[in-house]
């Protein structure tokens, strides 16, 4: 595992972008894991600036989605699908039919997991997956007590992650009990992963996960077993590693060839 402190949200999310980028610049028909929520809204917005200013082209990459809420559909405001499409799809130049987000509003919800399974076997497998974290060390939507092998599937919504996205929605109590998800094993089938947190607020949980023991109670710490696993944090969600010293003096001494320009 990797952990990168940057100084703030939009360095690190600038510093994730170039490491996405330099994964479609060497294969152009990449496949990409994407996430959803406030993390990754900077690193968003730096993708679809190398777009447009420095010709960075979606056309050949391939994307599946983490996850979605059971029973919303993709023009619901505070659907994954309409999220995505927002704040990523609609400003670059990827192909629709390549994107993937769980169907909320499958009428079999189990055979449309298998069903996205297969598609990503299909694809090849995801060459680079982004996560968030859960302020509960959820990644995707795997709850604490996920099977780590779990493999995409609908899962139950803590009371403290369905708190923490009533902000989406006009009333607490719309926010759905349950989700589709990829599962830790899907997640973990990637090729390389790339988890960034922000914030005061994650610094608990990103600490149990990069530094506690793995344990499916904090389903992020599952990462400590992945080859290519990097965590990219700012000052706030960093706060509270007790190595972080070390961390950094691995970063500032790193390899040239190692570094993502
Ligand atoms: C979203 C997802 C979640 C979020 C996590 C953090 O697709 O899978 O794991 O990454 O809940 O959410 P934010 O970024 O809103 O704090």
């Amino acid at each position: 595992m990797e952990v990168i402190i940057q100084p703030s949200q939009e360095t690190a999310s600038v510093l994730a972008a170039r490491m996405i980028a330099k994964v479609i610049r060497s294969k152009p028909e990449a496949v990409l894991g994407l996430a959803t929520g406030s993390t990754p809204l900077g690193l968003y917005r730096e993708l679809i600036r190398m777009y447009r200013e420095e010709a960075l082209d979606f056309s050949a990459v391939t994307t599946f989605n983490l996850d979605e809420y059971v029973g919303l559909g993709p023009s619901h405001p505070a659907s994954y699908h309409r999220f995505m499409h927002e704040n990523l799809f609609s400003q670059i130049n990827v192909r629709p039919e390549l994107t993937h987000i769980p169907d909320g509003l499958a009428p079999d919800v189990p055979a449309s997991c298998e069903e996205y399974e297969a598609k990503i076997r299909d694809a090849g497998g995801i060459d680079i997956q982004i996560l968030g974290i859960g302020s509960d060390g959820h990644i995707g939507f795997n709850e604490p007590i996920s099977s780590l092998a779990s493999r995409t599937r609908i899962k139950t919504l803590t009371p403290r992650t369905r708190a923490d996205n009533a902000r989406y929605f006009d009333s607490p109590d719309d926010v759905p009990h349950h989700v589709i998800t990829m599962g830790i094993g899907s997640i973990m089938d990637a090729r390389e992963v790339l988890l960034l947190g922000f914030g005061a607020g994650k610094a608990d949980a990103l600490a149990a996960a990069i530094e506690g023991p793995v344990s499916a109670q904090v389903p992020a710490s599952v990462l400590q077993l992945h080859p290519k696993a990097h965590v990219l944090l700012d000052e706030g969600s960093a706060s509270k590693l007790q190595r972080s010293e070390y961390y950094r003096y691995v970063y500032d001494n790193k390899p040239v060839w190692q570094l993502v320009s």
